[in-house]
């Protein structure tokens, strides 16, 4: 075992935000498991700066993060976050606070949601098992919905007002029907199914689906099809091997994605990247799954979405083998049947951590 990497591999500095709840857990976790399988492997070296930026900072100082914050964040080559939410900060302080804070700013506009059954592991669907369930969800991250443009009037009166107001841009829509485009194209089915509501919402979501089409026509080779956002939900429970690669808005994905990961199995295996595809800022990688008040500290959180989300985070950043030889690692640990009880095993997060590790081990001696 290499206890250091080969001259030459290059060494990643990520950003560690660990932030509340159940984010620490699984996100040491991750740590532990990304250490040991640059250790085994050599070909890479990663190194982990930790930032404390939570809503306990935030009851301390008024603030989640520091002034300096995005500056501080360019500096490393990925982020690897947790979660963000506590019991007694509302929901959309912790949200606009944190994580909205980030990837905004640092315009991490295509969220990529990979989503499959895991070996071992069973979906809720009867007669659905691995390889009938493999879907990439590509989610608008950066406007639509939660471009944060609306207000509030006449609060606590019995007339109080308030408007959210969606923002579809020509330049946003487009660059992320390029970027799902090119995630269907890479993909053996070439198959991408468009998400919308333009029978309802006829400005936003009618540019949508027209910015669709233009797009469409640069990828002759990738077939195209759309659906309403509510009868997509019924196909992905009654055709899931009809879908593959699906595009849709920051509040369609957002409910999609959950729905897709208690589909295959659990909210806790599934990952999510935000990327900012032209890597002028560093991309955030994270676990789907929030900060889980109802089982923090109880050490049984499922930390294979971190680590699936680790998996992710190497992709992106070039390491190919080591981000393929994790998650065969991950998959050999869910066949045999070391899973946290979500996944209806009785492992702890430490147990399930160390057999991954184990594993990484033998799978390199
Ligand atoms: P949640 O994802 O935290 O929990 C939903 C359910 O799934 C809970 O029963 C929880 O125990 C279970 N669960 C989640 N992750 C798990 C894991 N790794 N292993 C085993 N079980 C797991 O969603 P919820 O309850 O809606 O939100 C709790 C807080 O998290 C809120 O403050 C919310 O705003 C925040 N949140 C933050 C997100 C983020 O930081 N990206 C995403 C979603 C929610
Ligand atoms: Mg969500």
């Amino acid at each position: 075992m290499a206890a250091v990497p080969l001259s030459g591999a290059k060494t990643y500095s990520i950003a560690a935000i660990p932030a509340d709840g159940i984010g620490a857990e699984v996100v040491d976790a991750g740590i532990s498991v990304l250490r040991v399988l640059s250790r085994t492997l050599g070909t890479f070296g990663i190194e982990f700066e930790n930032y404390d930026w939570s809503s306990e900072r935030y009851k301390k100082t008024g603030q989640y993060m520091p002034d300096d914050a995005l500056d501080q964040l360019r500096k490393h080559d990925a982020i690897l976050f947790g979660a963000v939410g506590a019991p007694d900060v509302p929901d959309h302080i912790s949200l606009w606070g944190l994580r909205l804070a980030i990837c905004q700013p640092l315009q991490q506009y295509a969220n990529v949601r990979p989503t499959r059954i895991l070996p071992g592991t069973q979906s809720p669907l009867r007669r659905c098992g691995p390889g009938d369930l493999d879907w990439v969800i590509v989610r608008e991250n950066s406007e639509g919905e939660y471009a944060g443009q609306g207000g509030r009037s006449h609060v606590g009166q019995a007339w109080e007002t308030a408007t959210e107001v969606s923002i579809f841009t020509r330049h946003g829509i487009t660059r992320i029907m390029r970027f799902a485009f090119e995630v269907a194209q890479k993909r053996p089915r070439k198959l991408l199914t468009v998400v919308s509501k333009s029978n309802a919402q006829r400005n936003g979501m009618v540019l949508w689906d027209e910015v669709a089409t233009e797009v469409g026509q640069e990828y002759p080779d990738v077939t195209v099809d759309k659906m309403l956002v509510d009868a997509m939900t019924v196909r992905m429970v009654e055709k899931p091997k009809s879908l593959d690669t699906i595009v849709a808005t920051n509040l369609h994905a957002d409910i999609l994605s959950d729905l897709a990961a208690a589909l295959a199995g659990s909210i806790g295996i599934a990952p999510t990247s935000n990327l900012d595809p032209t890597r002028q800022n560093p991309s955030m990688f994270e676990p789907i799954h929030g900060s889980a008040f109802d089982i923090t500290g109880k050490g049984i959180a499922n930390p294979v979405a971190t680590f699936w989300t680790a998996v992710e985070m190497l992709a992106w950043l070039g390491e190919q083998e080591a981000s393929e030889k994790l998650m065969k690692a991950i998959e050999k640990v869910c066949e045999s049947g070391i899973t946290t009880c979500d996944l209806g095993g009785t492992a702890t997060t430490k147990q399930v951590t160390e057999a991954v590790i184990r594993e990484i081990g033998e799978a390199s001696g």
